[in-house]
């Protein structure tokens, strides 16, 4: 059956950096499948030809040394533009006739990609709704929504109840590119096709998860947006409690869809949302040091671009093991991590200095971008007595398996042409994670506490962080990955 991706934003950032050059990267690897048309619809008064030779330069740029220009001309034979207005209700009606001349008679997939500012989203929603463009007699219609999904908790649910005036949820196909990733669908990998994990994967041996997105670009040209979003919106609503719930989630009956999503929501609703006071002890913020003389960034502002969130999942496998979350910009390196934290030996045999906690055993998964896994655990040091050191088992992607690894949208563009939702967000799934953060970033803005540290950019964050943590008789795991 054949496929239309209408991409909405065609001009944008999102479409040249990723969309594009992700789909072309399945057509090369012939992942694509026959008969899938794109159509690209924005402002930009382009025509067919103008689109592909703007897209051929910056897929080119954004793909490097796996562009081809032969097998580019044969990609862009399937690449179409429309060029109109989101504000006016003609040139849907525009779209709709231009679609239906590119599918002649044949029944076909209609899928609608949402990569423009998130203010459009309803508007489009309504017109698609509104010139039957969203019907599924001629075949399924899917609707893909970037983040951000809303900005809290009532924006979420007024865009859900949009969308829903006109898409079922089961064609709706929330993105949060973090599980598109493979090492985040690794960790289902990981725990549920192994045996060896999952015994102690709960409170009797787990001390403690830690979960770091550090990144070391500041917020650069994005500002204007970022000033408005902060950390919170920005990172842990979707990407960090996306590892979150991967990482604490039980078993899945099977990889499916409302399978997978039912064990996360439940992950989700096992969190007690923080009360101000425990915001107040509970998570850490920071801001970078030159972040107010960035672009578009408010000279006064408040926005936090570091943050660090301890919190409890409340249930019988994660009882009293907490879970600290942290992201932010300008740190030391670029580095997504996930430890898990082992309890420690009850009694120690050996007469070593190696009874700190934090020389118990740890599982490191590397999310990126040195993808891999690491177990560390202690090794009696040759010809020293019974001297003990930690040594890891090390297993990593590029080491084991030949190629490069691919991008998220591959990955999740190819799951929306084939109906598969189980990596996408369902509707309950993003109004519980604006739950948890809602009441943070209100108890910040209201209460003022904690207050916001500055910190030097190139760093792990303010310098409180570390103190916060041995408080709790804890220590992050800061060390930047070695990229072979
Ligand atoms: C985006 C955020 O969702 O994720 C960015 O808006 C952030 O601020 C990015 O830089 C990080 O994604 P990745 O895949 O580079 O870790």
């Amino acid at each position: 059956m054949a496929i239309s991706l209408v991409i909405f934003g065609a001009s944008g950032d999102l479409t040249s950096r990723k969309l594009v050059p992700a789909l072309f990267q399945l057509f090369r690897k012939q992942r694509l499948p026959e008969d899938t048309r794109i159509v690209g619809f924005s402002r930009t008064p382009y025509s067919d030809d103008q689109w592909r030779q703007a897209l051929a330069e910056s897929t080119e740029r954004f793909n490097g040394r796996h562009f081809d220009r032969a097998a580019w001309d044969k990609f862009a034979a399937a690449v179409h533009y429309q060029a109109g207005d989101i504000a006016q209700p003609g040139d849907f009606d525009t779209l709709h006739q231009r679609l239906c001349e590119l599918d002649g008679s044949r029944d076909g997939t209609r899928v609608y990609y949402l990569a423009t500012a998130p203010q459009f989203y309803e508007d489009i929603v309504a017109r698609l709704g509104a010139c039957g463009l969203a019907d599924e007699v001629h075949g399924p219609r899917r609707i893909v929504i970037e983040k951000p999904f809303g900005s809290d908790g009532p924006t979420a649910r007024r865009l859900n109840d949009d969308v829903h005036k006109v898409f079922k949820e089961k064609q709706v196909y929330r993105i949060d590119h973090y599980l598109g990733k493979e090492t985040v669908q690794n960790i289902l990998v990981l725990r549920f096709a192994n045996t060896i994990f999952e015994p102690v994967w709960n409170r009797n041996y787990v001390d403690h998860v830690q979960i770091t997105v550090a990144e070391e670009v500041t917020v650069g040209r994005r500002g204007s947006f970022y000033d408005q979003t902060g950390v919170l919106r920005d990172m842990f609503q979707n990407h960090l409690l996306q590892l979150l719930m991967t990482t604490a989630m039980e078993a899945p009956v099977r990889f499916e869809a409302e399978a997978v999503r039912d064990e996360k929501v439940k992950v989700l609703r096992a969190i007690t949302p923080l009360s101000s006071a425990q915001v107040a002890t509970d998570t850490l913020r920071g801001q970078y040091r030159s972040y107010r003389g960035e672009p578009g960034v408010a000279p006064d502002s408040q926005t936090a671009t570091f943050a660090a969130v301890k919190l409890a999942v409340d249930n019988w496998r994660w009882q009293g093991v907490p879970f600290y979350l942290r992201s932010g910009k300008a740190m030391s390196c670029r580095t997504t991590q996930i430890v898990i934290q082992f309890r420690s030996p009850p009694h120690m045999v050996f007469n070593s200095r190696s009874t700190n906690i934090c020389e118990a055993n740890q599982l490191v998964i590397q999310i990126q971008p040195a993808e891999g896994i690491q177990l560390h655990f202690q090794t009696k040091v040759p010809d020293a007595g019974m001297r003990l050191r930690m040594t890891d088992l090390d297993f990593s992607f590029v080491r084991e398996f030949a190629g490069t690894m691919p991008e998220a949208y591959e990955r999740l563009l190819l799951d929306v042409f084939q109906g598969d939702a189980s990596l996408f967000a369902r509707a309950d799934e993003v109004e519980l994670a604006w739950g948890i953060v809602d009441p943070i970033a209100a108890a910040w803005r209201e209460i003022r506490q904690p207050a916001l540290e500055t910190y030097e950019p190139g760093l792990w964050g303010p310098a409180n962080a570390t103190e916060w943590m041995s408080q709790q008789g804890r220590q992050w795991f800061d060390t930047c990955p070695v990229l072979s």
